[in-house]
């Protein structure tokens, strides 16, 4: 396995991709409301992202179709855009990658559709900890395990499940670079992170089972079980100090 680590330099040249995937998030958030349809949203996000002279990287990658993955309630991943008004009380997933000047960043995020039950709230709450346990684990010397240990514990004891089939992965000039690392972990397991290393940390939680199941169409990610599923997900690069968030919104 090799690691890349990326050079000061390179790092500062990451910033724009991050920084208009942020934005995409910024504007998801000010535009989301029942009735709005998740196409809606990825035609903003398409025409955002070009505008800024950006690519959306998604539009193609392995027969990918569009801009956005947007995953609704069960859908755990990877779900299609489509014409269905959101409704109130619905989570909503919408994962953006972005290329600009030759680097890439990714970073999901849930969106509340109006008024959601207590117990979505806390899913969405939990996995948000989730997110920012291991981020503030994620610095030069501890292991992978480590840090997936402390997310894991932290969704399991509220309750919640953890997702291993899809996976964190290393970025740079593309999306999925090594390494790849589930968000569930052993303390003292697993490769040391290293100054320089950029890397998504993006746990999906469930309520119910972490089984899941893909749709005839190849790429939805539905929970077995039918319940509920959130994610939140940062491109970040391991420095000493803490990592730098590289699409913070
Ligand atoms: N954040 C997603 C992942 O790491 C981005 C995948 S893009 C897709 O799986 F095109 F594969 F959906
Ligand atoms: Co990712």
């Amino acid at each position: 396995m090799s690691i890349k680590l990326y050079t000061p330099e390179q790092i500062e040249q990451m910033k724009r991709a991050g920084g208009i995937v942020a934005e995409c998030h910024r504007r998801i958030a000010a535009m989301l409301r029942p009735g709005v349809t998740t196409m809606d949203i990825e035609r903003m996000v398409e025409d955002y992202i070009r505008s800024q002279d950006a690519i959306p990287y998604t539009i193609g990658y392995k027969g990918y179709k569009y801009a956005t993955c947007a995953s609704v309630n069960d859908v755990i991943a990877h779900g299609f855009p489509n014409d269905t008004p959101l409704a109130d009380g619905d989570l909503a997933t919408i994962d953006i990658v972005v290329k600009a000047d030759g680097w890439v960043s990714d970073s999901a995020w849930t969106y509340a559709v109006g008024n959601i039950s207590e117990e979505s709230r806390k899913l969405m709450q939990v996995t948000k900890e989730c997110l920012d346990i291991a981020i503030a684990l994620a610095v030069p010397g501890n292991r992978i395990g480590d840090v997936m240990h402390a997310l894991q514990k932290h969704a399991e004891s509220n309750g919640f499940s953890v997702v291993r089939d899809l996976l964190g992965h290393g970025v740079g000039s593309e999306v999925h670079e090594e390494p790849n690392y589930s968000h569930v972990g052993k303390p003292g397991k697993g490769f040391r992170l290293k100054e320089g290393m950029v890397m998504t940390i993006e746990p999906m939680i469930n309520e119910g089972t972490l089984e899941m199941f893909i749709d005839n169409d190849g790429w939805t990610c539905r929970t077995l079980d039918g319940k509920r599923s959130a994610q939140y997900e940062h491109t970040l690069v391991i420095r000493e100090g803490g990592a730098l968030i590289l699409t913070q919104q």
